[in-house]
């Protein structure tokens, strides 16, 4: 028999779901690593241990639907040179690949857990990454084992960029056969960069296709440094997400709108590249379906910050609070291809979900934007076990 644990004396519990909606003065039971009950404190159910937090906001974990945590070394430099006016031009992916190949196993596993453990302090329970600093058969490998020991759902990103000693063609043989033979096992998606200077729409159906022809689901990098093919090409592939979604014409969002592929919106990446902030008001206003992630990397947006995402999402892009915080939880559970009503649902809380609770030092979740920059996460529940706890009463 697993421990209960009942969570009470909670201010505003947001569950994401239309049975519960946004609850006072609520409680919930967990029991092993699911959520066994949700209600008002007044009618919750005895468990083994209590926890009373006081009146503060209660959410889903965040879920991270886009990251790259599998490198070594860092770009200070050129984030400096960016800050000073320098453009982004995705150019610095071949500095991370060749420290990320020159490094040990260990070292990559290090500043993974690292990264790893420093988004769980702050509320991520679940979370994907990706290979692509890797680029040659063993270094993806590699990449690939080390990410599936982490993170919940791992992505095969060996279409990030042509290395230099061969052209784009022969690179993408490469990764359509004997690099995604080998990482197959460690990988549930595929993932391409389609921009000008990665790879053309030609070249990234060859590498979702190959992906489809293995079981993998498909994801795209699309639409972050200009207009171009990839929204079009996620949705036609029909695609679990595409990301970025930096620049899109009305055409993109027309077709986000018609489809099920989830526009996954990077802020922060969008701010430390001096990208404009993708459209996330007019894609919800159309019908688009969106998710917000970090895309920790150490080029293009070296953060772990969910919150921060939320925040600028609520203070920039014109999102309600319960919009960021649903594409924050939700939105990135849909964008992972999760069903949000299964055995184990992500993002939302409601009995049967996965017991990862988030509780704010704050009274409502509205404080996420309200005090923007302020460390606000309590206590972290991942997979019913207490990963965060309580320092203050
Ligand atoms: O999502 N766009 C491609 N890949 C990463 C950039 C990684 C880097 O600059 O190292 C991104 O922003």
């Amino acid at each position: 028999m697993s421990e209960t644990t009942l969570v009470t004396g909670i201010g505003e519990l947001v569950t994401n779901t239309e049975e519960f909606g946004t609850l006072r003065d609520a409680a919930v039971v967990l029991d092993g690593e699911r959520v066994a009950w949700v209600g008002r404190a007044d009618a919750a159910p005895d468990a083994d241990v209590r926890v009373d937090v006081a009146g503060r906001a209660v959410l889903p974990g965040w879920v991270d639907s886009h990251t790259h945590l599998i490198f070594a070394g860092d770009r200070t430099a050129e984030f400096e040179a960016r800050m000073a006016g320098q453009p982004y031009e995705a150019g610095g992916i071949r500095t991370t690949v060749a420290a990320t190949r020159a490094a040990s196993d260990e070292v990559l596993a290090l500043n993974l857990h690292r990264l790893r453990q420093e988004a769980l302090r702050q509320g991520t329970t679940c979370l994907e990454t990706k290979t692509g600093y890797g680029l040659t058969v063993t270094d993806e490998k590699r990449c690939a084992a080390l990410a599936a020991e982490v993170a919940d759902e791992v992505t095969f990103l060996g279409a990030h960029v042509v290395p230099d000693t061969v052209t784009a063609d022969e690179y993408v043989d490469l990764v359509c056969g004997p690099m995604l033979d080998a990482v197959a096992e460690h990988v549930g998606w595929i993932d391409v960069f389609c921009e000008t200077g990665a790879f053309d729409a030609e070249q990234s159906a060859r590498v979702l296709a190959a992906g489809r022809a293995r079981g993998l689901g498909l994801r795209v990098h699309g639409n972050q440094l200009g207009p171009g093919p990839g929204v079009r090409l996620a949705v036609e592939h029909g695609a679990a997400s595409v990301d970025h979604c930096t620049h899109l014409t009305e055409a993109d969002v027309d077709a986000l709108a018609g489809s099920a592929t989830v526009a996954t919106l990077l802020p922060a990446c969008d701010l430390s590249t001096r990208q404009p902030l993708a459209p996330a008001r007019r894609l919800l206003d159309a019908g688009a379906r969106i998710s917000l992630a970090t895309n920790a990397n150490p080029g293009s947006s070296y953060t772990t910050a969910m919150a921060y995402c939320v925040a600028t999402a609520v203070l920039q892009m014109k999102l309600s609070i319960a919009e960021a915080i649903w594409a924050a939880t939700a939105g990135g559970a849909l964008a992972l291809g999760r069903d949000l009503h299964a055995e184990g649902a992500v993002g939302v809380l409601r009995p049967g979900a996965r017991a990862d609770v988030h509780v704010l030092d704050a009274p409502s979740a509205v404080h996420l934007a309200y005090r923007p920059g302020v460390p606000l996460t309590w206590s972290v529940w991942h997979r019913g076990t207490q990963v965060v706890i309580p320092t203050a009463p």
